[in-house]
């Protein structure tokens, strides 16, 4: 607990929005948001704006009270876990329509995702109305979003980003990796060799984004859903030379039932 005595700076709050079955992923964010905040909000939330009618939604795991705990010991001040029905009342109307990037990458195959994203994360920043918020880079595209929609609106929020946490295998923490067997764990580890050996072979000299991803691509055994290397400024699709940094962003399926839509990235710098 912070004991604050002086009221020479505003109190600031902390926003961690998840949708629960929390991991070390999430708690990062927690504990980060606990040593720069002086309230630290979590929310718990499936959303069901971010689903199309063929995903998980209902199979989502929902463990709400270890969740709780979890929050607890990771510093968190308040819990919110509105039904969703208290979110999306009968009369709600209004939607957040990203531009065109909502529909690339994971929005090729994911195409109601990110507005799904993007308006939930809209709401909940106006109920929580936090001067900072924390999120994981494991979808590199949700928080390059998101900083965009909050710098498009002129929210004044500070968006952090933080690191993917990864099982000691490699595999980045998800809360869709208790669909996975221990079998298909250690199969699905192949994304982030294909980012290991992409940044090893960056580091040996190699420039040519084609051969980068026919690298990348080879050490994949998933059916793989895209791989694109992007501009980390922009997330514009690079082609030819690597002459900036960018992010190796990648999407896979493993499994047949449940057939389980993984994904992975990591930075790529010449
Ligand atoms: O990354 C997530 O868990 C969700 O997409 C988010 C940001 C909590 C919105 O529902």
């Amino acid at each position: 607990m912070k004991v604050v005595t002086s009221v020479t700076t505003p109190l600031i709050t902390g926003f961690v929005p998840t949708m629960g079955a929390l991991h070390e992923g999430h708690l990062s964010l927690v504990r980060e948001a606990r040593k720069q905040c002086d309230h630290v909000v979590v929310s718990i939330l499936v959303n069901p704006l971010q689903f199309a009618p063929n995903e998980d939604f209902k199979a989502y795991p929902r463990t709400l009270e270890a969740d709780l705990a979890l929050c607890e010991a990771a510093g968190a001040d308040v819990v919110f876990c509105p039904d969703a029905a208290a979110i999306y009342p009968e009369n709600f109307q209004t939607r957040v329509i990203g531009g065109e990037l909502t529909q690339r990458y994971c929005g090729q195959t994911r195409p109601i995702f990110f507005n799904g994203v993007l308006t939930v994360v809209n709401i909940l920043f106006g109920i929580v109305r936090p001067q900072k918020a924390f999120f994981g880079e494991k979808d590199f595209q949700q928080l390059f979003l998101i900083k965009q929609m909050v710098k498009d609106f002129w929210m004044p929020i500070e968006i952090i980003g933080m690191p993917i946490i990864r099982e000691s295998s490699g595999l980045a923490m998800s809360s869709r990796n208790s669909y996975l067997s221990e079998l298909q764990k250690q199969e699905a580890t192949c994304l982030f060799q294909a980012i290991l050996a992409v940044q090893e072979a960056v580091k040996t000299g190699e420039r040519d984004i084609q051969a980068l991803l026919d690298l990348a691509r080879s050490k994949i055994s998933l059916e793989i859903d895209y791989i694109e290397l992007v501009s980390v400024k922009s997330l514009e699709r690079l082609t030819g030379t690597l002459l900036e940094p960018a992010r190796l962003l990648m999407a896979g399926y493993i499994g047949d039932k449940p057939r389980v839509r993984l994904i992975d990235n990591g930075l790529v710098t010449a």
